[in-house]
């Protein structure tokens, strides 16, 4: 069945969304879906910006086919050579001979290694500034290396004042019932998925983010179409702010998270009487999470999303126990920083989690530790530990 849309004038949507998949990337969990954003322009000269994913091909063709009705594609625009969006490309060359594959330099050598030398016959290439005439529309490329991939780059149409953003401004969430930003509660059911998307995908890339948000400043956008999730066409503006704290690893809301492991509910405890006592303080937005129960995805987003967070971990096999240790290395990964922390060890013998947390976090850019002791529980935290927690909470709300 036909699913295209029509985002403007004689731009289409011909991408499509997968409820099924449970891990995006293999890693993420998505139980929203995702979907796998592809546009057309239907000009003098016809033009399909980037594919979609290989488990999408049906529904897209079916969107493809009805939006051609019969007209072949001259150009195939690819902004980003990830497979969940250039799994197709080899495909629809085969399907339109004629088709030229439009990209930037690295984009066609990248294609070349997924899809074998000959895709570089078919190659039209291009470098940011360069134009591409198509009847009505006049696209433009604009070099965004490492949002996520260093191939990376958007088209601007200059007419209509559309960006095709490849993966930026994209989200988590398969579309339903609209394909625009301003159809749905974006807040409610959107900015959660968009963050966690943003914040795992591209959060190391903070540097790269502003670079390309500087060069966006310098022209007018309309309407962001990306590659995930709906399109942005009003409060543009709103969207864009979020990105601008999210690359800045600024503080979105103030909050505390209390991010722990506990293997017999120990830490767990101690971990409930903080969040308790940070809310007889009354600081607002306590969050507690399980590292052992929460996916790391969903406790990194907010480890982006809040500016302070208490790690309590036991001692395990003489180190961090291992889903805490994987966390900190992951938010290392992501280059997380400007943060205030704190932490809790636990061990019956020889606790040395604490110090070991450390160490990973002093490596990181601007952690700070207000409370600059480490906690330890011995065993089973109890009364002894009264003084140093109410200690260790004052610091943080300060
Ligand atoms: Fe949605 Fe970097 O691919």
């Amino acid at each position: 069945m036909n699913l295209s849309r029509n985002v403007k004038g004689d731009i289409y949507y011909v991408g499509a969304s997968d409820r099924r998949l449970a891990l995006f990337e293999n890693i993420y969990p998505i139980e929203r879906g995702v979907s796998y954003n592809s546009y057309v322009i239907m000009d003098d000269k016809v033009v399909l910006l980037d594919t979609v994913d290989e488990s999408v091909r049906g529904q897209f063709y079916e969107n493809l086919y009805h939006t051609l009705s019969g007209r072949a594609i001259d150009y195939l625009v690819v902004n980003h050579v990830e497979p969940d969006h250039a799994s197709m490309v080899e495909d629809v060359m085969r399907r339109f001979p004629s088709v030229k594959v439009v990209g930037n330099q690295m984009i066609i050598k990248f294609l070349t290694q997924f899809f074998g030398d000959e895709l570089k016959e078919r190659a039209l290439v291009v470098k940011e500034g360069d134009f591409l005439e198509t009847g009505h529309h006049k696209l433009t490329f604009v070099s965004a290396p490492m949002v996520h991939w260093p191939e990376v780059m958007f088209t601007y149409d200059v007419v209509d004042k559309v960006l095709f953003s490849a993966d930026a401004f994209g989200t988590f969430g398969a579309l339903s019932g609209s394909i625009f930003a301003d159809e749905y509660d974006f807040d409610r059911e959107w900015l959660d998925d968009a963050r966690r998307y943003y914040t795992n995908i591209v959060g190391k890339y903070g540097a790269q983010v502003c670079a390309v948000l500087e060069k966006a400043k310098s022209i007018e956008i309309g309407m962001i179409l990306p590659l995930h999730g709906p399109i942005w066409r009003k409060d543009i503006g709103y969207f864009v702010s979020k990105y601008a704290t999210w690359a800045t690893y600024g503080v979105e809301e103030e909050g505390v998270l209390v991010v722990y492991a506990s293997i017999y509910g120990n830490t767990a405890s101690v971990a409930s009487s903080i969040a308790l006592k940070l809310g007889d303080r009354g600081i607002r937005n306590v969050h507690m999470y399980d590292v052992s129960k929460t996916d790391p995805s969903y406790i990194l987003s907010d480890c982006f999303k809040y500016g302070k967070v208490i790690f309590l971990s036991p001692t395990y096999n003489m180190g961090i126990f291992t889903k805490m240790e994987n966390l900190l290395l992951d938010l290392k990964a992501h280059l997380w920083q400007k943060r205030d922390v704190a932490l809790v060890e636990c061990g019956t013998w020889s606790p040395q989690s604490g110090k070991l947390m450390k160490e990973i976090l002093s490596s990181m850019k601007d952690i700070r530790f207000p409370y600059d002791d480490v906690i330890t529980i011995k065993s089973h935290g109890g009364d002894e530990l009264e003084e140093k927690i109410n200690e260790m909470v004052e610091a943080i709300a300060k």
